[in-house]
């Protein structure tokens, strides 16, 4: 499973990206006005950077507009920029013209498996299910995954499943096990993905016995 950050910050994407844990970046409008950067600027920093995937926004609300911004993103990096269009008639529309022109497209804000089902027949590369705002309203967000791997599987769709709005590690970890292809989720709970309490208290006892032999390890001479 690809494992996407979903921020603006190049610091912390920087620090991601030297573990060589991620594979992609997204964006929205939202997380764009958090990094206070110019959209142009830092997205073709993090094309630079991370050499996969980036999805950057459309804010348009009709599909004319929405295709002349996708046009613009993808002018910021025509090998890793993504058109992310939300799904809605106007979005699936764009999401057909920008996909026939050979534009990868992101359709965001997915929140039932009918509209995952429409944005695959308009080509989507990326489907986006929201897991972490279904939850929030005491729905099932992962029950949204499931559904979809099992009609895109049914019926041979190429549209990868992107699961968005994932809030920590347990989120990963599920859409892992549902065979989610990508997950999106913040930099702290990537990191969280890392911590377990046994490797520290392991990694604490393993050195405090090697300073107890009083032997150096790697000095040469
Ligand atoms: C996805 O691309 C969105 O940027 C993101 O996952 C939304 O997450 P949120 O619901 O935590 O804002």
């Amino acid at each position: 499973m690809d494992i996407f950050a979903d921020t603006a910050d190049i610091e912390e994407i920087k620090k991601l990206n030297d573990l060589g844990i991620i594979d992609g970046v997204t964006t929205n409008p939202t997380l764009i006005a958090k990094s206070g950067r110019d959209l142009r600027e830092v997205l073709g920093e993090i094309c630079d950077v991370v050499r996969g995937p980036v999805s950057g926004e459309t804010v348009s609300t009709d599909a004319e507009g929405m295709i002349r911004e996708g046009r613009w993103l993808r002018e910021i990096d025509d090998t890793y920029m993504v058109v992310k269009v939300p799904l809605t008639a106007e979005g699936i529309k764009a999401c057909y013209q920008l996909s026939q022109e050979g534009h990868p497209v992101n359709v965001t804000l997915c929140f039932s498996a009918n509209q995952a089902l429409l944005a695959a027949k308009a080509g989507a590369t990326f489907i986006s299910p929201f897991v972490g705002r279904l939850d929030d309203l005491s729905l099932e967000g992962m029950q949204l995954i499931e559904d979809i791997r099992i009609i895109y599987e049914n019926y041979e769709f190429d549209t990868r499943i992107l699961t968005a709005s994932a809030r920590g590690p347990k989120h990963i970890l599920d859409a892992a096990k549902i065979g989610s292809d990508v997950v999106t989720a913040p930099p702290k709970a990537i990191w969280q993905m890392l911590q377990h309490p046994l490797t520290d208290k392991g990694l604490k006892a393993f050195l405090d016995d090697w300073e107890k032999t009083g032997q150096t390890l790697g000095q040469v001479g």
